[in-house]
């Protein structure tokens, strides 16, 4: 089962993909994540897209694509991946399709989580994650249990973002609108296109995204 999930910056994307990939065994390919790791290792990539991630606006599509072209050949995605922030532009789209039918692999769903604006900027401010494990919090929506403790591995130390500021988010919300949605027909026409109402609580959208699955071969 490959998924990719689509939605405007703090839609909900990871926190979805991340129990997806709890609950299915399918794995998260965050672009994003893969990114910013690349910004903090200092690499040549990360030197090359730190300033482009701070203003808020898209990477190259030869970048990403070359990234996830790389990233979907190994071998933990072989039982499945969930896409979390790619494709992000019609050129991205073309370039997945292309990828998949040299490897003979399908795409099963396109998921949408659609989220009012406004909405957004209380999501992504509030936003934090472990420092060990990357496990996704939010200061009121998803607190941790222990406050302090991460759940997942019981780390101490918590990031938030240097994206995660007014500015930059109304930057990432105009490029959403301009580039990610002209996606939404592109995978409309294809037949895999399904959207849920992501203005719901956490596990109501999660509720929304396995009935969407119920028929595909992951259920359970
Ligand atoms: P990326 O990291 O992909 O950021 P994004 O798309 O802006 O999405 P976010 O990670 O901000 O949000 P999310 O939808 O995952 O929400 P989350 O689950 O965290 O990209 C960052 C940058 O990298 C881009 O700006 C670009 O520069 C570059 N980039 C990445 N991919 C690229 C590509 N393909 N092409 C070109 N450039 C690319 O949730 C947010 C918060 O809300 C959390 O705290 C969560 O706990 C909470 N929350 C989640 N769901 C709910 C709910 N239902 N109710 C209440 N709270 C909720």
């Amino acid at each position: 089962m490959n998924l990719i999930l689509v939605g405007p910056p703090g839609s909900g994307k990871g926190t979805q993909a991340q129990r997806l990939e709890e609950m299915h065994g399918l794995k998260q390919l965050s672009t994003g994540d893969m990114l910013r790791a690349a910004v903090a290792s200092g690499s040549k990539l990360g030197l090359q897209v730190k300033a482009v991630m701070d203003r808020g606006e898209l990477v190259s599509d030869e970048i990403i694509v070359a990234m996830i072209a790389a990233r979907i050949e190994e071998p933990d995605c072989a039982d499945g991946f969930i896409l979390d922030g790619f494709p992000r532009t019609v050129p991205q789209a073309e370039a997945l399709d292309k990828m998949l039918a040299g490897s003979g692999l399908e795409l099963d769903r396109v998921i949408e989580i659609r989220v009012d604006d406004d909405a957004l900027v209380a999501r992504i401010s509030g936003r934090f994650t472990c420092a060990t494990c990357g496990t996704g919090y939010h200061d009121t929506n998803k607190p941790t249990k222990v406050e302090g403790v991460c759940e997942t591995c019981g780390g101490t130390t918590f990031n938030r973002r240097d994206d995660d500021n007014a500015e930059t988010v109304a930057a990432r919300l105009e490029a959403y609108h301009r580039q990610t949605a002209p996606l939404l027909p592109y995978y409309r026409a294809r037949g895999t296109l399904a959207s849920v109402d992501g203005m719901g609580g956490i596990d109501e959208v999660a509720t929304a995204i396995d009935g969407i699955l119920e028929n595909q071969e992951i259920a359970s």
